[in-house]
């Protein structure tokens, strides 16, 4: 028999390193990539480790019990992290998001939290700080996330019927126990919650409405995200989206639905207010209307890479640039090297050709660089 080989990330995808420019100049907040976008977003995950198995995102049959995960060894420390993030935001980052796997499992991440918080931009003002979670861990954990400075949260949750959540998350896990933990989120004060529905056609799509509906007329901001091609796991076909147009008009078919003006420049989500004064909704339509052509996020693994995309198949290791004793100006400068040189745009050319990119490179899963 032909043993199993079980690479681990580090092995499992390319790493195209860090460059350190030989002249090394300070940050300015204003680095732009070659398509004139700033660096504005860091999503840093923290574990790729996760409680649940979404069938969109960690499939069984791919993430089962002989699935490397990360060594301890090879994850980045709270320290590591700080540092890096406080280099970021130096060059213009002012929001970090916490994502994994789930980070709600990563050991004393309110010490992680602690540390974030006391980051400043150049101007002085701390950053937004936040986090997307499952919910599973978050009753136990929002008060003490609070206290420690996080500023909001993200709950991802794919369906009210008990039923086709566990079909979604694939491990039984019940809704109740999620909704508790967005009530006592709000309750502590890391509102606006954001509710995150992956809509995949014929397993949940049948939820859009009553998700609709529970949180109308709530603080809760629920937002519906176009199922998408990221990782190599899940499967993908086009014929599983629900294009964000149809999510509108089965609500506003019910509910009516007038468009609102984004909150800022880059976001992620359309927005929809009920007419009625009820509230407002999000689409995320990364499939049908792709948002790169403002996209500000750089996505940092749990073991130390850059991600300038979230389709791409190679990150810039920095862990490597830790370990070795390079200087903040040193890391700076390879930050602004491999930003000034991004041209990625991946969802704008899969919009060009709907059937997905083929692509002989591996792309990395979500669960490993976070939503
Ligand atoms: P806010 O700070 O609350 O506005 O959050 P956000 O709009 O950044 O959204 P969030 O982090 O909750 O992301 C929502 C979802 O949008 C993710 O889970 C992804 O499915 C999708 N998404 C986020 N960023 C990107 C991106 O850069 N590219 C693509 N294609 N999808 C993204
Ligand atoms: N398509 C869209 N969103 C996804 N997520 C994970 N996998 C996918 C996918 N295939 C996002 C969801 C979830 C977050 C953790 O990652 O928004 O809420
Ligand atoms: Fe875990 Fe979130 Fe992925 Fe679901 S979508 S498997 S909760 S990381
Ligand atoms: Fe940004 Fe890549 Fe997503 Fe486009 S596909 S919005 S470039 S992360």
């Amino acid at each position: 028999m032909v043993a199993k080989v079980i690479p681990v990330a580090e092995q499992r995808y390319p790493d195209n390193g860090a460059h350190i420019p030989a002249v090394l100049e300070a940050p300015t907040g204003l680095l732009a990539d070659t398509r004139g976008r700033a660096l504005r977003d860091l999503r840093i995950s923290v574990t790729d480790r996760c409680n649940f198995r979404c069938v969109y995102c960690m499939p069984k049959e791919v993430f089962d019990k002989d699935y490397a995960f990360l060594p301890h060894s090879s994850l980045l420390s709270f320290e590591e992290i700080t540092r890096l993030a406080r280099i970021f935001a130096a060059h213009g980052v002012q929001k970090i998001r916490l994502t994994g796997g789930e980070p709600l499992l990563r050991k004393n991440l309110e010490k992680l939290v602690e540390m974030l918080a006391a980051l400043r931009t150049p101007e002085g003002r701390p950053l937004d700080l936040t986090l997307t979670t499952n919910g599973s861990l978050l009753a136990r954990k929002a008060q003490s996330l609070k206290d420690a400075g996080l500023t909001r949260v993200t709950v991802s949750l794919d369906s009210l019927d008990d039923a086709v959540f566990k079909r979604m998350n694939d491990v039984d896990f019940p809704v109740a126990e999620v909704l508790h933990g967005i009530e006592v989120a709000q309750q502590v004060g890391l509102g606006p919650v954001k509710v995150n529905m992956v809509v995949k056609g014929g397993v949940n799509d049948s939820e859009i409405v009553p998700m609709a509906r529970h949180f109308k007329n709530t603080p809760v901001i629920l937002r519906f995200i176009e199922y998408m091609d990221v990782g190599a796991s899940n499967g993908w076909k086009m014929d599983e989206v629900v294009p964000s147009a149809e999510v509108v008009r089965r609500i506003s078919a019910e509910m009516p639905l007038v468009e609102a003006e984004p909150n800022y420049s880059g976001e992620t989500a359309a927005r929809w207010r009920y007419a009625d004064g009820g509230g407002e909704v999000g689409v995320i339509a990364s499939v049908t209307q792709a948002f790169c052509s403002d996209c500000t996020r750089a996505r940092l693994s749990t073991e130390g890479r850059i991600y300038t995309c979230l389709f791409a198949s190679a990150g810039h290791d920095l862990r490597a640039l830790l370990r070795t004793g390079r200087s903040d100006a040193e890391i700076e400068g390879a930050v602004a090297h491999l930003w000034s040189r991004r041209g990625d745009r991946y969802s704008e050319l899969r919009t060009i050709n709907t059937e997905g990119l083929s692509t002989s490179r591996p792309k990395v899963e979500m669960s490993y660089i976070g939503g």
